[in-house]
C-alpha cells in the first residue's frame, strides 16, 4: 500500500522527534569495552586512543602509540596529554576523520635594547615519538609575528638540494611603532602562510642578524601553528608574554616510524586495525599509512568490533532521506500540506539542533553517563515549573523557581549563571560531584537541564527556607528555638560539612558557608546547599583568584593569602555556631560586629554571657552555650593550625547533645541524638505559629515523597518510547 508523501512525512517527522532523546541517551562505543577509561576531564577518549590504568599498564586500552596520560593541570583539573609529553589533548576524533586537537608551545626569540638575544624557544617538542601524527596541513596555518623578522619551519625527507622537502615561512616588518595594525597580517607585524602535508613537528627556525636594537614596541619575534579561523593578530601581541600555546589540529593515522602500510598492505597484515565487516580502509592522506572509517551509513568507532551502529536517517534533516522514498508526484494541496511539513519539520529539526548544542555546551555527554541524575528535556522543565510561575528566591547565581514533578514531589530548580566554554568543565564537575554526594544534610541534587542557554538544577525542596530567615528574619513574628533544635540545626550541618570534607579521595571545600545556605526542611533537618560553579574546589587547586564567600564570614586568611583550605570553611562555620547561640545577625545593634563583641567578651571576661541569645541562657545550659562559644573562638583563631577540623566540631557538639540528654532522660543513659525532631521544638512567644505552618508546603507526605525519591529510578526509561 503507497502511503501519501504528507504521511511519509508525518511519520518521519514523529520519527524524528521520537529518536532524537533516545539518541541523547544511547552510549556510544568509544574505548575498548572491560574497564577502560574512555574520558579524561571533559575530553573523549576513542580508541585507539586510551588511558592506561594506574594499577599498571593495561595495554588493551590502546594501541602502541596511542597512548594518553591523564593527568591534573596546575589547578587541580583532569587534563588528557600524549603519553610522555605535556602536549595538552583537546579533543580526539576517529570518525569522520582522524584528527587530534592539541594545544601546541608558540616558539619566539626576545631581544633586549641593544638587540643581544634575552630568551629564545624553537616550538620544538617530541611531538613524534612514534611517528602517529602529522600537522593538518588543511586545518592549520603558519603565522609569524615580529617587527624584523624571518621564521619559517620545514619537514619531509631528504632528496632535493637540502636536508627536507620543504621549508615554508614569511618575512614581516614595520616602518615604526604605528604601521601595524589590529586584524591586518599581511606582513607588517604579522604574516602567514599555508603549510604542505608532512610536516612532523612544530619547530621553528628565527633568521639572526636581523636588528633588533630600539625596538622596544616588538621585543620579540613569533611564529606558531594555530588552527585556521582561530587566531586574528593584534598589535599588542607583538608584546605577548613568550609562554604560549595555540590550538593545533594533529591528523593520524595507522603507523609508526618503522612499519607504515596502505590498505592494500595492511588487510593481510595480522595486526589490521579495522574492525568488523562495516569498517573500511583508507590511505592517510597527510604521510604513509592508513585509517579506517565506518562505511556509509553507520558512524561509530571503526576501531572496535561492532563500534559501526546504523545511523538514523531521519534524524539527519542534512540528507532528508525520507523525501527520497516519496515516489508520488505531489498534487496541488499535497504540494501545499507538504510544503508545510517541511517548513515545520525544518524549524524543529533547527531549534532540536539548538537545544543539542546548548546540551553539548554545558556538558551533556559527560553528564548524561552520570547514573544518579536525571537529565530533564527543556519542556519538562517547564512542566514542572508551571514555565517558571513561582520564584523561591534570587541570587547573584540567577533565580530559584518552585517546581512539583510529576508524582507531585515539591523541587527547587535552580536557574545557574549562564556558563561559557571554559567554565563547562567547572559546571560539570560540580553536577558530578554533587550528585555523588548524598548526605542527609547536604542538599540532594536529582537533576539538570542541559538543553538551555543557562544550565538548571533540579534540587531537593527545603520546605522551611534557610537558617539565615529563621534566625534572623520574620520581623514581629520571631520565633523562639529551642537550644535543642539549635544544637541539633549545629550538628546536622556540622555532619554534613564533615562529610564533604573527607568525601571519596577529593578533598571539597565549601568555600561559602552561611546561614543563608543552610536550608531546613519540613522536618527541620539542615541541608548544606549552594555549590556555586567557582566555589567547589577540589584537592590541588588551593588558590583561587575569585573572590568566593561571603562578607562576614570570609576566612581573614584566606582573604590575605587566596588560600583556600577546609579550616576555611571551619571559620565560616565558627560564625554559623555564633550566630546560633547568640541570635543577632554579623552587623547588629548600632554598626557592632557581632565577632568582635564576641572577642572582646572572652578577652574581658572569659566568657560569652554578654552576647548569649537571653531566650535560651537558663541556669541549666549555660554550660553548654559556653562550650559552644569555647569551640567558636577555636574556630575563628587566627593561626589555622589551632583550628579544629570538621570532625573534632561536629564530635564536640554531639558530646554537648549527649550531655543534655542524659539530663533530660536520667535514667537512659545511652540516648543518641537524633537528627531529626518535631516542629514542636519551635514555639512562638506571641502566638502559637509553629516555625512549619509558615511553610506553604511543609507536611509529612511531602518528607514522605522526597524519601521515595531517594530509591525512584532516576534514569530515564527509553525502551517505551
Ligand atoms: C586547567 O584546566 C582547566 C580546564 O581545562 C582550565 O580551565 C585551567 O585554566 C587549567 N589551568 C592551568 C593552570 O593550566
Ligand atoms: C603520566 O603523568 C604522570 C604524572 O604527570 C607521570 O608521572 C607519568 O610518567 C606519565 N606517564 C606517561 C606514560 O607519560
Ligand atoms: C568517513 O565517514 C564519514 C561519515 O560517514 C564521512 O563524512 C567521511 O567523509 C568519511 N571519510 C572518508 C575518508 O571517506
Ligand atoms: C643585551 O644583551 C646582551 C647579550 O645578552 C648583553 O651583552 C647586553 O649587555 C644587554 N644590554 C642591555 C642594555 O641589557
Ligand atoms: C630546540 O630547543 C631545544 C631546547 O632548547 C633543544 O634541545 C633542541 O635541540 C632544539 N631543536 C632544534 C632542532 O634546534
Ligand atoms: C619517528 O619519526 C619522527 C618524525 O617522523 C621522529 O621525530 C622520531 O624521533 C622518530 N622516532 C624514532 C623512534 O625513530
Ligand atoms: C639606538 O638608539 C640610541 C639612542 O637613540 C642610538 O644611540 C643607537 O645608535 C641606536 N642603535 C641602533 C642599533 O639603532
Ligand atoms: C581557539 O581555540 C581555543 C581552544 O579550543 C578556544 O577556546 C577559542 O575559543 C578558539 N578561538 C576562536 C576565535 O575560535
Ligand atoms: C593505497 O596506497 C597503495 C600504495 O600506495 C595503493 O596501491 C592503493 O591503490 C591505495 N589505495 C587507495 C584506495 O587509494
Amino acid at each position: 500500500m503507497l502511503m501519501s508523501p504528507a504521511l511519509v512525512l508525518l511519520t518521519c517527522l514523529l520519527l524524528a522527534v521520537a529518536v532524537a532523546p533516545l539518541q541523547l541517551q544511547a552510549a556510544t562505543l568509544i574505548g575498548k569495552p572491560a574497564d577502560c577509561q574512555t574520558t579524561c576531564g571533559s575530553v573523549e577518549i576513542p580508541y585507539p586512543f586510551g588511558i592506561a590504568t594506574t594499577e599498571g599498564v593495561n595495554v588493551n586500552c590502546f594501541l602502541p602509540g596511542y597512548e594518553i596520560n591523564c593527568t591534573k593541570n596546575d589547578s587541580g583539573y583532569l587534563v588528557p596529554v600524549l603519553a610522555n609529553t605535556k602536549i595538552e589533548v583537546l579533543s580526539l576524533l576517529v570518525m569522520p576523520r582522524p584528527e587530534a586537537r592539541v594545544q601546541l608551545p608558540v616558539a619566539s626569540t626576545c631581544y633586549n635594547s641593544t638587540g643581544g638575544v634575552t630568551s629564545y624557544s624553537n616550538g620544538s617538542l617530541d611531538l613524534n615519538p612514534v611517528g602517529v601524527y602529522r600537522i593538518s596541513e588543511a586545518y592549520n596555518e603558519l603565522f609569524v609575528l615580529g617587527c624584523n623578522t624571518l621564521a619559517y619551519t620545514n619537514g619531509g625527507p631528504a632528496g632535493g638540494r637540502y636536508q627536507h622537502s620543504f621549508y615554508t615561512g614569511c618575512v614581516s616588518y614595520c616602518k615604526d611603532s604605528r604601521s601595524a595594525q589590529d586584524g591586518k597580517c599581511a606582513g607588517v607585524g604579522c604574516c602567514h602562510v599555508e603549510i604542505p602535508p608532512d610536516l612532523t613537528d612544530n619547530w621553528m627556525y628565527f633568521q639572526t642578524g636581523w636588528s633588533h636594537a630600539n625596538m622596544t614596541f616588538s621585543p620579540c619575534d613569533y611564529a606558531f601553528m594555530v588552527e585556521k579561523g582561530n587566531y586574528t593578530f593584534k598589535v599588542s601581541d607583538l608584546t605577548m608574554p613568550v609562554s604560549q600555546t595555540m590550538p593545533v589540529r594533529l591528523d593520524w593515522a595507522i603507523r609508526s616510524n618503522i612499519s607504515a602500510m596502505s590498505c592494500a598492505e595492511a588487510k593481510y597484515s595480522p595486526n589490521y586495525a579495522c574492525a568488523g565487516p562495516l569498517s573500511k580502509c583508507f590511505n592517510s592522506t597527510n604521510g604513509p599509512g592508513y585509517f579506517c572509517n565506518c562505511t556509509n551509513g553507520y558512524e561509530g568507532n571503526p576501531y572496535i568490533v561492532d563500534g559501526c551502529r546504523d545511523i538514523d536517517e531521519c534524524k539527519r534533516p542534512e540528507t532528508y532521506r525520507c523525501y527520497g522514498k516519496c515516489k508520488n508526484k505531489p498534487g496541488i494541496s499535497l504540494g501545499i500540506s507538504l510544503l508545510i511539513f517541511i517548513i515545520l519539520f525544518t524549524l524543529m529539526m533547527r531549534q532540536k539542533r539548538r537545544m543539542n548544542e546548548y546540551f553539548k555546551k554545558n556538558g551533556g555527554s559527560v553528564l548524561e553517563k552520570m547514573e544518579n541524575i536525571k537529565i530533564f528535556t527543556k519542556d519538562e522543565l517547564n512542566k514542572i515549573t508551571g514555565n517558571n510561575s513561582e520564584v523561591l528566591g534570587k541570587g547573584g547565581f540567577g533565580k530559584v523557581y518552585k517546581g512539583t514533578l510529576e508524582d507531585n514531589t515539591m523541587v527547587a530548580v535552580k536557574e545557574s549563571i549562564e556558563i561559557n566554554e571554559a567554565q563547562k568543565e567547572d559546571f560539570t564537575n560540580e553536577v558530578i560531584i554533587q550528585s555523588q554526594m548524598i548526605h542527609v544534610n547536604i542538599i540532594k541534587l536529582l537533576g539538570c537541564c542541559l538543553e538551555v542557554d543557562v544550565p538548571m538544577l533540579v534540587y531537593e525542596f527545603a520546605a522551611n527556607g534557610n537558617l539565615q530567615d529563621i534566625l534572623h528574619g520574620y520581623g514581629s513574628h520571631r520565633l523562639t528555638i529551642s537550644l535543642d533544635l539549635r544544637l541539633d540545626i549545629a550538628i546536622g550541618s556540622a555532619e554534613g560539612l564533615r562529610y564533604m570534607h573527607s568525601y571519596a579521595k577529593r578533598t571539597i571545600r565549601h568555600g561559602d558557608i552561611k546561614p543563608a545556605n543552610i536550608l531546613l526542611d519540613d522536618k527541620l533537618i539542615p541541608k548544606i546547599s549552594d555549590f556555586g560553579a567557582s566555589k567547589l574546589l577540589t584537592m590541588d587547586k588551593d588558590y583561587t583568584m575569585f573572590p568566593v564567600g561571603s562578607m562576614g564570614y570570609i576566612d581573614p586568611v584566606f582573604y590575605r593569602t587566596g588560600h583556600l583550605t577546609k579550616k576555611s570553611d571551619i571559620y565560616s562555620f565558627g560564625v554559623v555556631l555564633l550566630e546560633l547561640i547568640s541570635r543577632k545577625p554579623i552587623i547588629y545593634g548600632d554598626n557592632l560586629s557581632l565577632i568582635i563583641e564576641f572577642l572582646k567578651a572572652y578577652k574581658l571576661e572569659n566568657s560569652g554571657r554578654a552576647i548569649f541569645d537571653k531566650e535560651i541562657m537558663t541556669e541549666e545550659s549555660i554550660y553548654i552555650l559556653e562550650e559552644i562559644g569555647r569551640l567558636v573562638m577555636e574556630c575563628l583563631q587566627e593561626n589555622v593550625e589551632e583550628r579544629p577540623d570538621m570532625n573534632e566540631v561536629a564530635e564536640r557538639l554531639v558530646m554537648l547533645r549527649r550531655a543534655r540528654n542524659r539530663k533530660h532522660n536520667p535514667q537512659n543513659l545511652e540516648v543518641i541524638p537524633k537528627l531529626s525532631f518535631s516542629a514542636a521544638d519551635i514555639n512562638t512567644n506571641s502566638s502559637t505559629t509553629t516555625l512549619s505552618s509558615l511553610s506553604t508546603l511543609a507536611s509529612k507526605e511531602f518528607f514522605d515523597r522526597s524519601v521515595e525519591m531517594d530509591t525512584w529510578s532516576l534514569r530515564e526509561n527509553t525502551s517505551n518510547l
